[in-house]
């Protein structure tokens, strides 16, 4: 396997400020950028700016500024973005800058040498936000069929690569290699409409009298070229004029660098192992892109993903409807690693997704503050109150087996092969295939496991000191492996989860294997909580201070549950209908109880009523608890009732009158 990673996003345009969108997508390619760095691989993370073109010319005047101006002044929105998002990327690259130019330029001039290019003359429809042509049965009452706005009829000569002849060999490609475009729908999209439709040749040139802003042609100075041809070029030009070198570069003159040099030639880079990019934009990379490097006999990607859309209660974003989600805000709101985990855990990468602040919250509550937060509290709390804060050795003890042999086996590689459950194994797969919802879950249900292991252990009751030290080693060996696989989604609370553990190291590769982290013996530094649970109050979000958040010393390890948890619990009202003795027992009773809808349920009240007695009586059910069979019978719910611990139970009753299906809260 190749020891280098190579990802792009797309390169945005710069008339307008960045939105989630945006960011979604950036995210996207870091998170895979710094899962291979801990993999121990050579990445290089590309993202950039599109800055020439129509589209970005008229922003520019709009605003009364010279292309470029206005470029330098927009792209300033991407790369600060960029850093309160975390995001690691290598490279910056825009197309303005000289070393892109110049490679653009060698480009037309070897397919026009090659006689991949040509002159017509031509006439279509053009959409200039679109920066695209259409022909007459593509536009239907004089607008774009992908936007809607307003097309224009040009004629004029322009020049064209023959992306024709290159359909069958394309069609061919894509079948030979079934994981160049995922998801998988998306690529028999793409098929679809290769096997169906007429693939004409593509026009990649604009009249400089038409457009000036964009890069001239190296056999013609009349034309500058067409903004995709000039767009799509940047993952090729960066690996050559902004990546640190791979292998020793063949030729190196003048100042490289990271901000446009012109001089310095990088090989080794290209081809690039994912270009992550939005739906809206896979034919232009599928098709345009993919053919340009066939005419340019160069390699292909590895891989085209284009994932899903964002969309707001049902509607696409959109200034005039005033619904754009701004990241800056929600960062601000709510902190960027909740942000970059809600994007990636609430919707599958692929699939389109609504965006909600309510839905985000929920997963603070839930999942952040409540099964990863309180993880991380409880056990730093308990090293500070039986281990005077230190964390203390393993020690074996055969109590306790079974627990963590289970928590060592889902943390810890095993010598050698594949173990089922292990996250690196899992991780592995789900990288693969960039389901990183996938990824989150399982390493949740590991978190869910150690908050378990703690209720089953409850070290505050526990006498056996060596035991004890052996739950509070494993707890914080497990929490800094979980902060290791939790670094791409989420990197400063990674980084924060080790510090409170009192690891200096930074996480870097190998990802370790269980003792690696040598954590005892050392000094945990309890801090404050990861994440702050979140109260909805009326529309304004408020932050719950650290004194609300406090559990009273009396009540530590009592196993608190959060409203939330308590929520998931659905109790109705219930009247019974039918009560009979399940046959064969004399603690069963078999009752069809009417909560809104009839159900079966199988209680053990037998020592303290009669089936004939319960008839006609209203009840408490739970009726959200899956189904169990007792002593063969389906039981689909349960009655609550309090019980003196002998086995006498009595049931619970609203004290007035209730109708079947009441809430019960
Ligand atoms: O198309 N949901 O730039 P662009 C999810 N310059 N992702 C979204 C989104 C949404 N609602 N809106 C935008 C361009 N995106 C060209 C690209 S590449 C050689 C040239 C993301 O500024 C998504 O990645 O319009 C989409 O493909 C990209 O932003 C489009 O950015």
């Amino acid at each position: 396997m190749s020891n280098k990673f190579y990802v792009t996003t797309p390169i945005y345009y710069v008339n307008d400020v960045p939105h989630i969108g945006h960011a979604y997508t950036t995210i996207a390619a870091d998170i895979l950028a710094r899962y291979y760095r801990l993999k121990g691989k050579s990445v290089f993370f590309l993202t950039g700016t599109d800055e020439h073109g129509q589209k970005v010319e008229k922003a520019a005047s709009a605003k009364g500024h010279k292309p470029k101006e206005h470029a330098d002044i927009m792209v300033e929105n991407f790369k600060n973005l960029w850093k309160r998002l975390n995001i690691s990327n290598d490279a910056f690259i825009r197309t303005t800058d000289e070393g892109h130019k110049r490679i653009v330029q060698e480009i037309l001039q070897r397919l026009w040498e090659s006689g991949e290019i040509e002159k017509r003359s031509y006439s279509g429809w053009y959409c200039t936000p679109d920066e695209r042509f259409w022909t007459e049965k593509d536009v239907v009452n004089g607008v774009c069929p992908d936007c809607g706005r307003p097309v224009e009829y040009i004629e004029e000569e322009n020049y064209f690569f023959k992306m024709s002849n290159y359909k069958d060999k394309l069609i061919q490609y894509i079948e030979e290699n079934s994981s160049y475009i995922q998801p998988e729908t998306r690529k028999n999209e793409v098929l679809g409409f290769l096997r169906t439709q007429t693939l004409g040749d593509l026009c990649i040139s604009r009249p400089k009298e038409r457009l000036s802003w964009g890069i001239p042609l190296p056999f013609d100075e009349n034309f500058v070229t067409y903004v995709w041809f000039d767009a799509l070029v940047n993952y090729y030009s960066a690996t050559r004029y902004l990546a640190n070198p791979l292998i020793p570069p063949l030729e190196r003159g003048g100042e490289g660098g990271l901000e446009g040099g012109t001089q310095v030639e990088i090989t080794g880079w290209w081809p690039a192992d994912h270009h992550i990019v939005g739906k809206d934009i896979l034919t232009t990379h599928a098709v345009y892109w993919s053919t340009m490097l066939m005419a340019l006999e160069m390699d292909l990607p590895r891989n085209i993903f284009a994932h899903g859309w964002w969309t707001v209660d049902g509607r696409k974003m959109s200034k005039s409807i005033g619904n754009v989600v701004d990241p800056n805000k929600m960062i601000d709101n709510y902190g960027v690693d909740a942000f970059r985990y809600f994007l990636f855990r609430e919707v599958p990468f692929g699939l389109d997704g609504d965006f909600s602040e309510q839905a985000l919250i929920n997963r603070i509550n839930t999942d952040l503050a409540n099964d990863l937060g309180n993880l991380l509290s409880r056990a730093l709390t308990m090293i500070e109150k039986y281990r005077e804060g230190i964390i203390p050795g393993p020690i074996n003890s055969k109590d306790r087996d079974e627990w963590e042999k289970r928590i060592q086996g889902l943390l810890a590689k095993p010598a050698v092969g594949v173990s089922p459950g292990n996250v690196f194994d899992a991780f592995d797969v789900f990288f693969e295939r960039l389901e990183f919802h996938k990824a989150l879950e399982h390493l949740w249900s590991i978190i869910n496991f150690l908050n378990e292991y703690i209720q089953h252990t409850a070290p505050w009751k526990e006498k056996d000191q060596g035991t004890l030290s052996n739950t509070l080693y494993t707890l914080a060996e497990a929490l800094g492996i979980i902060a290791f696989y939790l670094f791409p989604f989420m990197p400063s609370t990674a980084e924060k989860i080790w510090m409170q553990l009192g690891i200096k190291a930074d996480i870097k590769p190998p990802l370790p294997k269980w003792g690696d982290l040598k954590i005892e013996g050392i000094r945990v530094n309890k801090a404050e909580q990861l994440f702050p649970r979140i109260e909805d109050e009326g529309k304004q979000h408020k932050v719950v201070s650290k004194q609300t958040r406090d559990i009273p010393e009396a009540l530590e390890g009592k196993n608190l549950i959060s409203i939330e948890d308590f929520a998931k619990v659905e109790l109705k009202a219930g009247k019974v209908i039918q009560a009979e003795w399940v046959a064969g027992s004399n603690k069963l009773i078999r009752l069809q109880v009417d909560t809104g809808q009839q159900r079966q349920i199988v209680a053990g009240i037998g020592k303290s009523y009669n089936p004939d007695e319960l008839v006609g009586r209203t009840v408490v059910v739970v009726t959200n608890l899956k189904p169990v069979k007792l002593m063969g019978v389906e039981s689909e719910g349960m009655l609550l009732a309090a019980s003196d611990g002998t086995g006498i139970v009595s049931i619970l009753s609203p004290d007035k009158e209730m109708p079947p299906g009441a809430k019960v809260k």
